[in-house]
This record gives structure tokens, C-alpha cells and sequence, in this order.
């Protein structure tokens, strides 16, 4: 295990290279990497935003508002009913498919991260999406109608190791809606919705290469055709709880345990990192239990039992989070959404008393409803987890609209007119963290942690 220690050597840098040039100038300059950043090592694979400066993806994501900042919060809507619509769905039909609120052509679901991976023999390398919140994992390959074209698609022509699922396997039975289309040999594909988007993909199995790991016959969806904007222009790898997930697939390798630094969105010179298995994790880290819902394997809920501002625990009514596995209310942990929502008088008590402690005119900015004018002086917003506090530095709790002169909170209640019963803690309040997620041991630990400058 040699990655780990070379990350934190090198995080460790960054802080020091921090702290001395805030007195004087560095003498000894810390390792520029610029958005290619260091490379993958054993186990641990580079995160970056696929909206920032150093998206990889190529053409980048153009943005819906002239203001990127609104344009993310905006595709956070569908985000946030695509988890709603998971949380609330039957185990029968978990991928219920909703018409997004918000419309636009490049609208995703899921790809706020991305990490390169490569698979096939010999190895095609292609990026990933990484959505928590989901079990699925995906490529478009050769042929794809109606896949985004910008990205590389997987050629299973072109690999020696590359087959298809029977219809009677094991695996095929975990699919949403398998069908057994006319083929030869009849092998296994199905049919699910993303987002907007509704995709036909083939089950298959080949050798996926991640972070210096080579994994034989994962299985995956070999992306055959798709109708709608919402699916991400590379591949996904979930990682949910579920059957197929990678989890599931990877336990005699990883034993159902990562972390993640997710790295400021906005950040062009360093990138987080994804950790993969029990090697290199934090010893000493707060945690707090993972809680099941076999009506919703995939998503990471937790307890929160309280929010303060400053030091003042906010008043929320009990039922705005409580844990209900039947409804799919409570509070989870996801990467794919942007900023925190809040169930509606839990986000109201939070912005109260965030106002209160500011004591300025407030502005509105797109769905942000506490904005002020020029820089603010904000109080720290501390999340109350059983177990756990989790406090929100300033670059946590205030978001900058992109010309700099108005600062917001960065949250908001979740939309009114869905089941609006989840609490979904965000990857702006997760930036700079080290968040593990330890399913044997069922919990989830946080730590700051700088990743990203
Ligand atoms: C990022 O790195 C480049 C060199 O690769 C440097 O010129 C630039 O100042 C750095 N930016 C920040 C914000 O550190
Ligand atoms: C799956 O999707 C394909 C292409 O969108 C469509 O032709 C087919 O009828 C669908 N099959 C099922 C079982 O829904
Ligand atoms: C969380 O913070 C509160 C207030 O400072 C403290 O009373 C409580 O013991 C802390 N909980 C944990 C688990 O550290």
C-alpha cells in the first residue's frame, strides 16, 4: 500500500506550504501538479469535479445560466427528485422513473465527480461518474444510439476478455426489468430510467482496472441505446450497497469500505481522492451508524438528531428527521447532489437563525434565499449526527456567485412539491472532508481533511 501514505505525505505538504505562506514566502515550493494532479496509486484513485476549471470531460459541461453557480443549483432539482423518487419507489420498481423539473441539454444526474478507469484487455480507458447513491455501473459502448458523443465509448469488439451474461445467470435476475432480447448467444439486457433519461443496456463482463486494481468479470451495462439528456457523457460506477454494485462485486478486495475527500468544485490545482478498501483509512475518525433500509439498499442514511448555528441548537421539529424506512424520510450522505437540502422546517429553522446571526439585508440569488451583498462574516453550521458533529467551515456554509459579489448560504429546503421527506447532505458541505463509509461496520465517519485548494 504505497498510495496512501504518498497522498497524505503530500496533503500534509499543502497544509505546511499553506501555513508558511501565509507568513512568507515558501522557500521550499510544494509539488505543482496542475488539473492533471498526481498520478492513481495502489488503491487510491483521483476525484475531480466534472464542473470545475479541470473537468475532464471534453467538450466541458456547458451551463444552463450565465451564472455556473445557479446552473448547479438548478440541475440539483432533478438530482434531488431522482433520489426522492429512489427513496420512494417500491423495492420492485427502484428506478420509478419522474419528469425533471429543470430542462436543459446538458442535464446530469449524477456526474459532479469523476474518476478514469479502464476496462477490457487490452485496457480502454474511460471516465466515471461516481454517484453513491446508486448500485448501477455503466459504459456506453460502440454502437450507442443516442448516447452523449463526447466522451470515448467502450469497443467490446476490441476485447479479448469481454463476454456477455447469460439470461439464466444469477446476476441477470438483479437487473431492473431484464429482458432476453433475440441474440446469439440470448444474453441478458434491461431497461431502466437515469434522471429524464430511459437506457437499454446489455449485462456483460469484463476486466475493470481502477486505481491500480485489476477486477476480473465485473459485471456491468454495456449501454446499447438511450432516449433523453440525462445520462452522463462516460461511464457510472455506483457505489451503493446493492447486489451488483461495485461494492458487492469488489467485497473480497475491498470489503465493502471506501472514503472520499471531494475536492472544492471550483478548485484547478489538486483533486480529492477515492480510497478503496481498509488499507490507508483513518484510524482515529468520529463515526456515526449507518442505518438500512432494505426498501432502499443503495442510499448511505444516517441519524441526524440536531443542527446548531454557532452554538445554538435550531429548533426542528422531531418528524423533520426522523429516520422512516417505510417512506424513505430521514437524512443521507451523497455525492451527486451539489448543496444540502433540507426538509422545509428544518431548512427554515437553520436560515433563521443563520439571518438572525447575520444581521444584514438579505438578498435572493436563483433558488438561494439568504444571499448578501460583498463578503460575509458567517456563523458555522455544526450537523448533529448520533454519534458525531460534523462543523461546517466557511467554505462549507457560503457559496460566491462567479462574479464575486454575492455570497449565499449554501442550502436550501428540498422542493415543495415532491415527497419532500429527505435531508440530503451535499458535496459542498462534504468538500475538504474525509467521509468513510464502513459498511461492515455499519457507519460513516467524517474528518476535515484538505484536499483541494
Ligand atoms: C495552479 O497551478 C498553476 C501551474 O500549474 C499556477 O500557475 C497557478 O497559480 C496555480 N493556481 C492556484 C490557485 O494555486
Ligand atoms: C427497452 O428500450 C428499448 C430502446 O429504448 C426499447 O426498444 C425496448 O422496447 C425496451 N424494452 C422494454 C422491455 O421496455
Ligand atoms: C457534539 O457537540 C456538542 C456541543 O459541543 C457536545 O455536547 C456533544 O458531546 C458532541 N457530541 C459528540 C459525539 O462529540
Amino acid at each position: 500500500m504505497v498510495g496512501a501514505p504518498q497522498v497524505v505525505l503530500l496533503l500534509a505538504a499543502l497544509a505546511a506550504a499553506a501555513a508558511a505562506a501565509a507568513l512568507s514566502p515558501p522557500s521550499n515550493p510544494m509539488p505543482v501538479y496542475g488539473c492533471a494532479g498526481p498520478p492513481d496509486s495502489a488503491s487510491t484513485l483521483r476525484i475531480l469535479p466534472a464542473f470545475g476549471p479541470c473537468s475532464p470531460l471534453n467538450p466541458p459541461i456547458s451551463h444552463s445560466s450565465a451564472d455556473p453557480l445557479l446552473s448547479l443549483a438548478d440541475r440539483d432539482l432533478s438530482r434531488i427528485l431522482y433520489l426522492t423518487s429512489t427513496a420512494a419507489s417500491g423495492r420492485r420498481r427502484p428506478h420509478r422513473s419522474f419528469a425533471p423539473i429543470a430542462a436543459g441539454r446538458n442535464l446530469l444526474q449524477s456526474s459532479t465527480y469523476v474518476a478514469r478507469a479502464s476496462i477490457g484487455t487490452p485496457p480502454q480507458s474511460l471516465l466515471v461518474a461516481l454517484d453513491i447513491s446508486s448500485d448501477a455501473a455503466w459504459f456506453p459502448c460502440s454502437g450507442c444510439s443516442g448516447c452523449p458523443v463526447s466522451s470515448p465509448v467502450f469497443s467490446p469488439a476490441s476485447s479479448s476478455s469481454f463476454s456477455p451474461v447469460g439470461c439464466g445467470s444469477p446476476q441477470c435476475s438483479h437487473v431492473p426489468n431484464p429482458s432476453c432480447p433475440p441474440s446469439s448467444p440470448p444474453s441478458c439486457a434491461f431497461n431502466f430510467t437515469y434522471g429524464g433519461s430511459s437506457i437499454f443496456a446489455s449485462l456483460a463482463q469484463d476486466s475493470l482496472s481502477l486505481a491500480g486494481d485489476s477486477i476480473k468479470s465485473y459485471a456491468f451495462g454495456c449501454v446499447r441505446s438511450t432516449i433523453g439528456t440525462s445520462m452522463p457523457p462516460q461511464g457510472l460506477l455506483g457505489l451503493g450497497r446493492g447486489p451488483l454494485s461495485f461494492l458487492s462485486q469488489t467485497q473480497s478486495l475491498y470489503s465493502s469500505i471506501f472514503s472520499y475527500c471531494l475536492p472544492s468544485f471550483r478548485s484547478v490545482n489538486f483533486s480529492g481522492t477515492l480510497r478503496l478498501g481498509l488499507a490507508g483509512q483513518p484510524q482515529r475518525i468520529n463515526t456515526t451508524p449507518l442505518l438500512s433500509n432494505p426498501r432502499r439498499p443503495s442510499l448511505y442514511y444516517v441519524k441526524l438528531t440536531g443542527i446548531r448555528v454557532g452554538r445554538r441548537t435550531v429548533s426542528i421539529p422531531p418528524a423533520a428527521l426522523a429516520f422512516d424506512p417505510a417512506t424513505g424520510a430521514g437524512t443521507v450522505f451523497d455525492s451527486g447532489t451539489m448543496f444540502t437540502r433540507l426538509v422545509a422546517p428544518a431548512y427554515a429553522a437553520v436560515r433563521d437563525e443563520f439571518r438572525r446571526r447575520v444581521n444584514r439585508a438579505v438578498t435572493s440569488l436563483g433558488g438561494f434565499d439568504t444571499c448578501y451583498d460583498g463578503p460575509v462574516a458567517a456563523p458555522t453550521i455544526t450537523f448533529a449526527f448520533e454519534g458525531m458533529n460534523m462543523t461546517l467551515a466557511g467554505e462549507n456554509v457560503m457559496i460566491h456567485s462567479s462574479s464575486g459579489s454575492i455570497s449565499c448560504l449554501a442550502m436550501a429546503a428540498a422542493p415543495a412539491n415532491v415527497n419532500a421527506l429527505l435531508n440530503v447532505i451535499a458535496a459542498v458541505q462534504q468538500q475538504n472532508h474525509r467521509v468513510l463509509f464502513d459498511v461492515p461496520k455499519g457507519r460513516v465517519g467524517v474528518s476535515r481533511e484538505l484536499c483541494t485548494s
